[in-house]
């Protein structure tokens, strides 16, 4: 597959099949994130692949955390962000609420917590002593991985909401203090049989987004 059209035409995948992802293709897909720039060849990434009982348990965690909040009312509401950013965060959550769902809604927290049933996921990490600045460095290393899942017919959704659980995250996979967990994605096979598979987020045209200076 060109680069061109895996960049078209990938979309997060939020409805994933059971089948396994063999170990050689998620070995590829950190072979393909750690391509990536990054400032004075840094690599400052780490990877931690979660798959199989790991995987149900980490699962298991974060959606008894969810439901605890939930029970408690202690969910944190959503920050309010200003504008233009908070109108389209609205727009992309009322176009993906009202998606023909079949037989199961998407529900985004619960969904994202269980990694919409992906059979792996990836958790991207920055060495513990390495500011922010280098998130840069691991943004191309993600975006990387999610191409080349892409081009082998795999789906991929980054999860953010996971890392609202980060202590537990930590304590749950004993990863070490080395490294400061900071993003986490869901790999797997398309369920090309839930209509959530074909939404695809709009975008803004690149008039919002870019200046030209001659
Ligand atoms: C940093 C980051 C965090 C994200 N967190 C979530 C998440 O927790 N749950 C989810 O369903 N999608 C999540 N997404 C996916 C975005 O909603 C998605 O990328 C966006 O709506 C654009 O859609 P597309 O990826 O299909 O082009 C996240 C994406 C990024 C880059």
């Amino acid at each position: 597959m060109e680069v061109r059209e895996a960049i078209y035409q990938r979309r997060s995948i939020r409805a994933f099949t059971p089948e396994a992802v063999a170990k050689k293709t998620l070995l590829q897909l950190v072979d393909a994130a750690v391509q990536a720039p990054s400032a004075r060849n840094m690599q400052p990434w780490h990877f931690v692949v979660v798959t199989g009982r790991a995987r149900e348990r980490l699962v298991q965690k974060l959606l008894s955390l969810y439901d605890q909040e939930l029970a408690q009312g202690v969910v944190p509401p959503a920050m309010e962000l200003p504008e233009p950013f908070q109108s389209r965060i609205n727009q992309f959550l009322a176009a993906l609420q009202s998606w023909p769902q079949g037989d199961r809604p998407v529900e985004l927290q619960r969904g994202s917590l269980a990694f919409y049933g992906a059979p792996a996921v990836i958790l991207v990490a920055l060495d513990q002593r390495l500011s922010l600045d280098r998130l840069f460095d691991l943004g191309a290393a993600v975006q990387n991985l999610l191409l080349m899942a892409h081009s082998l017919g795999l789906g991929t959704c980054v999860i953010g909401i996971a890392l609202r659980y980060v202590n537990q995250i930590r304590q749950e996979l004993q990863l070490p203090e080395s490294i400061h967990p900071v993003m986490t994605i869901a790999v797997g096979k398309p369920d090309a049989t839930h209509p959530i598979t074909a939404f695809r987020a709009g975008r803004q045209d690149l008039a919002a987004c870019l200046t030209w200076i001659e």
